[in-house]
């Protein structure tokens, strides 16, 4: 299966999408297309394969504040906020899930941080992850981040996680030295 990842079109037909997530479902029907092309609050890419869009993500950058982060990765770093890559939607259609398709576009996605770093600063990737999707990401190399105390609603709700940009394959390091 040949998979192309490249940004949402107008014309693309959203209206069939469905991952089992009515929230990712209805955000990328109704609002996905609106940010991208008029309010430019985030930009969404798409994996599609024979004219059929099987998955997205969702990017925006975004800034992060030093104290959400474990102290071993506070070193060197400055107190004010810190740049950072926000991956904000992440869905595959349920008859694709399983075939790779979210691991791809979660490092196409980083592809887009490393670049960010490079024109203009990024110190990682932020994702608000489902609880159902905390080891997908974890696998990928994401942590959770700290969160206030107090902050934690007492239903599941989405988890931050972040991924280091240090740690992302094919980044230098000696460069942000
Ligand atoms: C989560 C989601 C994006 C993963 O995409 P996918 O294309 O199905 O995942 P992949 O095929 O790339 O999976 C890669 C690996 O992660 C595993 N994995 C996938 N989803 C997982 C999950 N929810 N929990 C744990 N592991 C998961 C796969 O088994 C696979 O492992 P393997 O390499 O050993 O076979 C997709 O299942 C989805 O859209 N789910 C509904 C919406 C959702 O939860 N989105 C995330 C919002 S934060």
């Amino acid at each position: 299966m040949e998979i192309e990842i490249r940004p949402l079109r107008p014309d693309d037909d959203r209206s069939s999408f469905s991952s089992g997530d009515v929230e990712l479902d209805r955000f990328f029907r109704n609002y996905a297309g609106q940010n991208q092309f008029r309010l430019h609050v985030g930009v969404t890419y798409v994996a599609s394969t024979a004219g059929l869009v099987v998955g997205y993500v969702t990017i925006a950058p975004g800034s992060m504040v030093i104290d959400r982060l474990p102290r071993r990765e506070r070193q060197r770093l400055p107190a004010y906020p810190l740049p950072i890559l926000r991956l904000a939607r992440l869905a595959v259609s349920t008859t694709h899930q399983g075939q790779g398709i979210g691991s791809r576009l979660v490092r196409f996605a980083l592809e887009m941080a490393r670049e960010m770093a490079r024109r203009f600063g990024c110190v990682g990737v932020v994702v608000d992850a489902l609880p159902e999707a905390l080891r997908f990401y974890a696998r990928l190399g994401f942590f959770e981040l700290v969160v206030e105390a107090g902050a934690l609603p007492s239903r599941p709700a989405p988890r931050p996680m972040f991924l280091p940009i240090g740690s992302i394959p094919g980044t230098d390091r000696a460069s942000s030295q």
